[in-house]
């Protein structure tokens, strides 16, 4: 959604808000702003566009302030939408959504304030500045009380020489460093701070002169305990690459060894031999988007594992569907961010319903892992691309591993020996792709559709999502079988259609399909695993692409090269894949 950052009792606060909010720009890039306090006042610099549209605000000097990278939810991108809100002498940035703003404006509009923005966000400094009267911490409670909704907030007041900081259903980490610090997220504060603090929904930080000190929202002092910063959440730069996504697909067997590595280090194998002693009736395995593929992937060889119905749900539909007591069922939420406003309120529904729930997330300290029974590391490392791509693969391999620990017996070990080899062939394929022609055919091609049968069809739609959000091609995925009950309507000589195909059983009947492609004239590229190749396809289809088999995890091999094509047709028809456009890294809203 959006990203907030804050500082005090530094030198030159412009500077270090201008790289924070770099460093959060992929929450959000619609428009940026900076307030900072100086011996002279508040002064604010804030513009639509990308956080290099106030680069002129690194100037601004200050020794405390606040920043803000915005999504747009209420209000188009514009100068006066933009983040920090001023009103009465306090400057105001806001991560979340002021569900009764409406109410609350109208209440303040009839004691004659004038709003400046169409947001939900400017509400709030126009309630500091009424309950203001001469006590920050006063004015700050009496306002979080009046709001509904989600909102992390950071607060600069004119006569007080810190900052504010709140948090409720959005997240806010305090950070001490070389001064006082609060970020939306970990990677914005590495570099600033090396001792950090998660705060909890319901928590208020102030930073003045002697550090931090927290309240609640009824005022009672709270204490937070500071640790170092986790170092696999320091964001490590392009280190050389181009941009982030090929970055990250080149740090996909990193990301895979490394979740393995802290399955079994954090002990969840043994928590799952506890849960199996437990018994339960089925297995939910919920999530959004990039995050819906995984537990879908993971869903098709998890029934036959478990001896249980296992089925995948999007969480946007799921947390509002009528459903039974859930007591005996496992509830898996899959989330990089954990943040994802529908994964989390899907898990909380699951588990007032009975469910036990397991979080499988990349960020160990958001909200998710408060609602889980149990966690499950995705250890991908801070992923900066909007676009998933390492963490599709973590989420994949922490899957499969809690599934066969699950299942008890040699499964786990099967499981581990079997994500080492997968790790190695995503490297192979990395490096030994043909994607580069395909993508070429995906640049001109007028819509590109993608097909997998059984366990290929997560892989198909997690091929399509990925093309679709970085190149814009229209297109869609779609189960092999289904192609001849409608979508080949579409098919003409101006489509491509990519058809993932891993495993023999089923490779004759993916192939009989794109045969019903190419009959139509339309054009067809093959991801096909060793020894699925069958007779004459690779004379049927223009792009062969052949990759290494992996019989467990065939879903982490072939997001490799569908990465690959949506990143090089990003790139040739010059899109930001970095950024791209309408999009943010974690949905916070609904
Ligand atoms: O942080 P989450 O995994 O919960 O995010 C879920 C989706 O918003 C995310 O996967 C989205 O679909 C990505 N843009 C996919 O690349």
């Amino acid at each position: 959604m959006c990203g907030i950052i804050a500082c005090a009792g530094v030198r030159r606060a412009s500077e270090i808000l201008y790289k924070g909010l770099c460093d959060l720009e992929y929450r959000g890039y619609d428009s940026a702003g900076i307030s900072v306090r100086r011996e002279d006042g508040i002064v604010t610099v804030k513009r639509a566009g990308r956080v290099s549209a106030i680069e002129c605000a690194r100037r601004l000097g200050g020794d405390a302030g606040i920043g803000h990278t915005r999504w747009a939810t209420h209000g188009a991108p514009t100068d006066a939408n933009a983040h920090p809100h001023n009103f009465g002498g306090f400057s105001v940035v806001h991560n979340g959504i002021i569900e009764n703003y409406a109410q609350l404006k109208a209440e303040l509009a009839a004691r004659g304030d004038e709003f400046l923005s169409q947001t939900d966000s400017e509400v709030v400094a126009h309630l500091l500045a009424k309950y203001y009267r001469g006590d920050l911490k006063e004015a700050v409670i009496r306002t979080v009380r009046r709001l509904k909704g989600a909102f992390a907030l950071c607060i600069l007041h004119e006569e007080f020489g810190g900052f504010a900081a709140v948090k409720y259903r959005s997240p806010v980490i305090a950070g001490y460093g070389s001064g006082c610090f609060a970020a939306s997220d970990m990677p914005a504060l590495s570099g600033l701070a090396d001792r950090v603090a998660v705060l909890k929904d319901g928590q208020i930080a102030f930073a003045g002169e002697n550090g931090f000190t927290f309240c609640d929202f009824d005022g009672n002092a709270v204490s937070l305990t500071f640790s170092p910063l986790p170092p696999q959440l320091r964001s490590g730069g392009k280190a050389g690459f181009p941009h982030y996504m090929i970055k990250e697909i080149n740090e996909i067997p990193a990301a895979i060894r490394q979740t393995a590595a802290a399955f079994e280090a954090e002990g969840c194998a043994r928590a799952f031999a506890k849960l199996r002693r437990k018994k339960f009736s089925q297995v939910i395995v919920c999530g959004c988007g990039t995050a819906y593929h995984a537990a879908l992937a993971a869903a098709y060889g998890g029934e036959e594992l478990l001896g249980v119905p296992v089925r995948a749900e999007t969480a946007g539909e799921y947390r509002y569907r009528r459903r039974r007591k859930l007591s005996g069922t496992l509830f898996v939420a899959v989330s990089q961010s954990g943040e994802t406003a529908d994964t989390v309120e899907a898990a909380r529904a699951a588990k007032a319903a009975g469910a036990r729930v397991i979080a499988v997330t990349n960020v160990p300290y958001s909200a998710l892992t408060s609602v889980a029974d149990v966690v499950v590391p995705v250890r991908a490392g801070a992923e900066i691309c909007v676009a998933a791509t390492k963490s599709y693969c973590g989420q994949c391999a922490a899957l499969g591993l809690t599934f066969c620990a699950l299942a008890g017996g040699r499964h786990y070990g099967r499981a581990k020996r079997a994500l080492a080899e997968a790790a190695a062939m995503c490297a192979d394929a990395i490096s030994g792709c043909a994607a580069e022609d395909a993508a070429r055919a995906c640049a001109s091609a007028s819509a590109v559709y993608f097909i997998g049968r059984g366990a290929d069809y997560p892989s198909a739609l997690e091929g399509s999502l990925k093309l679709k959000e970085v190149s814009y091609i229209p297109g869609e995925g779609y189960p092999a079988g289904e192609l001849k009950h409608g979508p080949i309507a579409l098919i003409d000589g101006g489509t491509l259609t990519v058809a993932v195909i891993t495993d023999p059983a089923l490779a004759e009947k993916t192939a009989s399909a794109v045969e019903q492609v190419c009959a139509r004239g339309g054009r067809a590229a093959v991801v096909c695993a060793e020894g699925c190749e069958t007779a004459g396809l690779r004379g049927r289809a223009e792009y062969f692409i052949a990759i290494p088999r992996s019989e467990l995890f065939p879903a982490i091999v072939a997001a490799v090269p569908l990465q690959l094509i949506a990143y090089r047709t990003a790139v040739i028809l010059g899109r930001d894949p970095d950024k791209p456009r309408n999009l943010a890294k974690s949905v916070t809203v609904e």
